[in-house]
């Protein structure tokens, strides 16, 4: 982004790939409070409490069970496995019209097996749809897109619900947006999250954003059901706008928002009629998925200095 020196979000970014960090501050004391901001917890229940308690304030909710980059079928299995434990826990909870599920292939085994995380996305699906509600489909790094697509097709011709996530910083994804606006198609709208060289995306924040503001234009005056997953203020305003101008009905697109990352936004959109979907991440494999969040805002990196000079 332009509010910060883009070397501090590559530095992080790249730490969020080095293991030697990740053990200095998985073991670091202060690390507990900065995650507990942004995951809801480690188990499936812990899952499910912070459901109820968002749904039941006025939310929609996504459940992410934390992981990527899995190197082994096993882990792959695993992760799988929570999910389907995860999809009757909730149907048990009678939650499931609050609540859907959203997945990482990488998680599935894309990176070393592709067509295992598609029998492994495949199943997660079908629990899904037999739970009643849905699944969307992460999207990761740029090398991952076009599998991630592919996959996404061949899904929706069993389960059409399928939702996927297109990132506003790649220059493909106008075109991406067209593809997918027709009826019955789920994409949720971001900026992205991973560090991509010039080729393939822009750079600066202003291109961000305006390659945002044509996205929303193109999903918001197609067919398909947007989701608007953005914490910035003025492009949740030019949503607002647009959605009035396109007569979109509140049950006719939503805005999506990470837990723990402008609530009192998220409850104020709810309180105005939106539906509003907060992200909801629990696991215990957290060390990408928080990077990712320290890297976005300088503001969170003093939460995290904060606590750790409170020690
Ligand atoms: P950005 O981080 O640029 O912030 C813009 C403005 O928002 C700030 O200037 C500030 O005004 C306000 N703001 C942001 N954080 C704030 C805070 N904590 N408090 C107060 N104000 C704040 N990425 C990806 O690559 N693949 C994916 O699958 C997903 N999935 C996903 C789902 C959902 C529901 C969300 C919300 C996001 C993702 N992302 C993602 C992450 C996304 O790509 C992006 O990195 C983050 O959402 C941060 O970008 P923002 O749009 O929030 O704006």
């Amino acid at each position: 982004g332009g509010r910060y020196a883009p070397s501090m979000r590559s530095v992080i970014l790249a730490a969020s790939r080095s293991s030697r960090v990740e053990r200095l501050v998985e073991t670091a004391p202060f690390t507990r409070d900065v995650v507990r901001r942004f995951v809801a917890g480690t188990t499936t229940d812990d899952a499910l409490r912070a459901t109820h308690e968002l749904v039941g304030s006025g939310l929609t909710v996504t459940l992410d069970y934390l992981g990527e980059d899995t190197v082994t079928p096993e882990q792959a299995t695993a992760v799988r496995e929570e999910y389907l434990t995860l999809l009757t826990v909730l149907a048990g909870a009678d939650l499931t019209s609050g609540a859907e599920v959203s997945v990482k292939l990488s998680a599935l085994g894309q990176k070393f097996d592709e067509k295992l995380a598609y029998d492994n996305v495949r199943a997660i699906c079908a629990a899904a749809a037999a739970a009643g509600t849905t699944v969307t489909l992460d999207m990761e790094d740029h090398t991952t897109t076009d599998s991630t697509l592919d996959i996404l097709a061949r899904l929706r011709k069993d389960f059409p619900s399928t939702g996927a996530v297109l990132q506003a910083y790649l220059r493909r994804t106008e075109a991406d947006c067209r593809e997918l606006a027709t009826a019955g198609s789920r994409v949720r709208l971001c900026k992205g999250a991973y560090k991509e060289p010039e080729s393939v995306a822009y750079q600066s924040a202003r291109d961000v954003d305006k390659s945002y503001v044509r996205c929303l234009n193109i999903l918001l005056s197609g067919a398909g059901y947007p989701m608007l997953a953005t914490h910035d203020p003025r492009l949740i305003a030019i949503g607002q706008d647009r959605a009035r101008w396109f007569d979109r009905s509140p049950d006719e697109f939503e805005f999506q928002m990470l837990y723990g990352v402008r609530p009192d936004e998220q409850a104020r959109l709810a309180g105005e009629g939106h539906t509003v979907r907060t992200y909801l991440p629990y696991g215990s494999d957290w060390y990408g998925y928080l990077m990712r969040r320290l890297a976005e805002r300088p503001a969170n990196l003093v939460f995290f200095a904060r606590a750790l000079i409170s020690r």
